[in-house]
């Protein structure tokens, strides 16, 4: 056997050993969720700031490109700058892949995790560019902001048209609960 398979053996066992969901996750029950995801997901987010989740504003964005390539996503992690009528906003660089991506195919995925409660919360829908304005605005207000304004930083909104809340088990009943949001 070579060296890489012995490696191979002995990352799958260590992986296998790895400990699955715990015991003491919050209970979810669908009948009882608010007919605003928006509500639902404060509510799931208060709770993972409550429970020391580091980050919990970050999420996995997931683009697709057109041109050369096209149909292949790609996805990284980003932070969430704000939530309201306008959406889910996040801020990058329109020169950057995702910018390049979301310009030629305006559409998006979102996925934030928390694994402190075993969460999930699942998002996708087409995306806009905000104002030139609210945009300099996020730039100038980053922690250590430039001094020059950025022409490129571009704050977007993801406009859900699906959204699914996901809580883990220990016994691997997970639940499921989705809006499906029209327009
Ligand atoms: C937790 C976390 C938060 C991040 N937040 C942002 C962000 O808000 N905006 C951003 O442009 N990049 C952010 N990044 C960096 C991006 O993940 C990514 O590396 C960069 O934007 C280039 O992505 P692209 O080449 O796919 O366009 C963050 C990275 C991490 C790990």
């Amino acid at each position: 056997m070579g060296r890489l398979a012995t490696v191979s053996d002995t990352l799958r066992a260590r992986l296998r050993a790895l400990p699955d969901f715990p015991d003491d996750l919050p209970k979810f029950d669908p009948a009882t969720a608010p007919a605003d995801p928006v509500e639902l997901f404060l509510s799931w987010f208060e709770a993972a700031l409550a429970a020391g989740v580091r980050q919990p504003h970050a999420f996995s964005l997931a683009t697709v490109g057109a041109g050369p390539g096209a149909g292949a996503p790609s996805s990284r992690m980003l932070i969430l700058k704000d939530l309201d009528d306008d959406g889910w906003q996040f801020a990058t660089a329109r020169t950057s892949r995702k910018g390049r991506e979301l310009a030629a195919n305006p559409q998006a995925a979102m996925n934030f995790y928390w694994s402190q409660l075993g969460r999930q919360v699942r998002l996708v829908g087409p995306v806009v560019e905000l104002s030139a304005e609210a945009s300099a605005q996020d730039w100038a207000a980053r922690p250590a902001a430039d001094a020059a304004p950025n022409p490129a930083w571009q704050l977007y909104a993801l406009r859900p048209s699906e959204i699914e809340f996901w809580q883990a088990s220990a016994d691997r009943r997970h639940i499921r609960h989705r809006y499906d949001l029209p327009g």
